[in-house]
């Protein structure tokens, strides 16, 4: 194998600088949904014949995912709209010939790991800085336990996956709150011989059990706020199928959010995913006194879907979050955080532990953005509080992205709801959900700016600027 197959090009570095903002006004719609995407690719690469999926996100993770699929023979066709997959059925990927790069994406990672187990050759899964930090055992040991032989560097990145095909059936592989552990168990599962069991601790988004049935999959999920089960049996042969991707909630929040911040804005984000189990952030704005209004326009993929109504410039209260929401909004907590900033009082997010092993510690990444631009923000244990301004924060700090997407764009919706610009840097990692997210932005009104490099290779436009108007000061 040649070294430099196994290396992806190394991110350049960018910063991006967000200005208070004129009101954001228009229409926009948003990239298919990212978790509902890679679950589509893989599903389609399980089934023995064509399947077309419209609306798939131009997201590097997404990519990560479709780029390991065709390294295990799959084909797949892309063009702006469409993704065509010529699937090769349950157990039939093909030996890669070089390790298999999940970039950012732990989903990628996760999922993947689950259905190659069900194979009986060896592969490696690598990641980049941040994905290989992350914790992969309580995804090692019930697959372990399953047949397959999976190697890790201390529970992490890099994995050595020997398959097994094919696997001994789960009897009862615990997915706790994670939705990519137990959809990781779900398509091991349908690579075992028998029924497997696989039990939740909360619900956790079920966009798997939901497109299982578009693929002629059976399982049966019986799940509520005590937990619960899941149960398939195994090698059931799934046929293809085509449908489009619903928006994606995750993305669209950070519009929704400008759009309550920045006062007199008026945003409708189309086909928006509002499955219950991805809506919480919303139905938090809802809580804090939003003006803000979700239209249901039917569904998709066995998804509902609503047109989101936003306008901006009310006054929003403090919020008290419960640990049994966090699954609904897990991945919205930064964005919270940064709404949060402007309410009147202080609001407390319970139950964040889950938080610390995103493609950040997001807790941490929080705190640290907040406190550089003057929102006071503590933690308790796994409990995040946040001191509201009773409108616009200060701003005019810095905030690292820590090679986290959402940290990078919730810092920049601060900076253009603040009172001063918010520099973010680290703003590359924006690729892994939703490369165009400062394109669009700008496009609605928002001031997203890319310094430019001055001629003496040093300090940039932007920096001379506000050290300019810093000395004013
Ligand atoms: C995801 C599930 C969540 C979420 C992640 C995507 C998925 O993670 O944070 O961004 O697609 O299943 P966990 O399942 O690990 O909690």
């Amino acid at each position: 194998m040649k070294k430099e197959e196994n290396r992806r090009k190394p991110m350049s570095a960018k910063t991006l600088t967000a200005e208070p903002s004129p009101p954001l006004k228009g229409e926009t719609t948003m990239p298919g949904d990212k978790s509902i995407a890679h679950r589509a690719l893989i599903f389609a690469a399980l089934t023995a014949g064509r399947s077309e999926i419209d609306g798939l996100p131009p997201s590097e993770d997404v990519a990560a995912t479709a780029e390991i699929l065709r390294a295990l023979g799959v084909q797949i066709a892309q063009d702006k709209k469409r993704a065509t997959v010529n699937g090769l059925g349950i157990g039939g990927f093909a030996p890669p010939q070089k390790p298999l790069h999940c970039g950012n994406s732990g989903t990628t990672a996760r999922l993947l790991t689950g259905a190659l187990s069900g194979h009986g050759f060896t592969s490696f899964l690598i990641g980049d800085a941040s994905l290989t930090k992350r914790p992969m055992r309580r995804l090692i040991k019930p697959l372990s336990a399953m047949g397959a032989g999976i190697v890790s560097r201390n529970g992490r990145l890099p994995l050595a996956i020997t398959g097994r095909a094919p696997l001994l059936a789960a009897l009862d592989a615990s997915a706790g709150s994670s939705a990519q552990l137990k959809t990781a168990f779900i398509l091991a599962a349908l690579h075992a011989r028998g029924e497997s069991v696989i039990r939740v601790s909360a619900p956790s988004r079920d966009h798997t059990e939901r497109m299982m049935p578009l693929f002629g999959g059976n399982l049966r999920a019986d799940q509520d706020e005590k937990g619960g089960m899941v149960r398939l049996s195994g090698e059931q042969e799934l046929r293809p199928a085509s449908f489009s991707i619903p928006g994606d909630p995750s993305s669209a929040a950070f519009f929704a959010a400008a759009a309550i911040l920045i006062p007199s804005s008026s945003l409708v984000i189309k086909k928006i995913c509002v499955n219950p189990l991805r809506r919480g952030f919303y139905d938090a704005l809802l809580k804090m006194g939003a003006d803000l209004t979700i239209a249901p326009t039917g569904e998709t993929a066995n998804e509902p879907q609503a047109n989101l109504i936003c306008r901006g410039g009310r006054a929003l209260r403090a919020i008290e979050t419960d640990a049994a929401l966090a699954p609904a909004m897990l991945d919205e907590y930064p964005l919270l955080a940064i709404v949060a900033a402007h309410a009147e009082g202080a609001s407390r997010f319970r139950g964040l532990s889950e938080l610390r092993i995103k493609e950040s510690d997001r807790l941490s990444a929080i705190l640290a953005g907040l406190k550089a631009n003057g929102v006071g923000a503590s933690l308790e244990g796994d409990d995040l509080t946040i001191e509201g301004c009773g409108g616009a924060p200060q701003g005019g700090g810095l905030a690292r992205s820590f090679l986290d997407h959402r940290i990078a764009m919730a810092f920049l919706v601060l900076g253009l709801s603040a009172k001063r610009a918010v520099r973010v840097e680290g703003a590359e990692a924006i690729g892994s959900s939703f490369p165009g997210f400062a394109r669009t932005m700008r496009s609605l009104g928002g001031v997203i700016r890319a310094p430019k490099p001055l001629r003496d290779g040093g300090a940039s436009a932007i920096e001379a600027e506000e050290t300019r108007r810093a000395r004013q000061d």
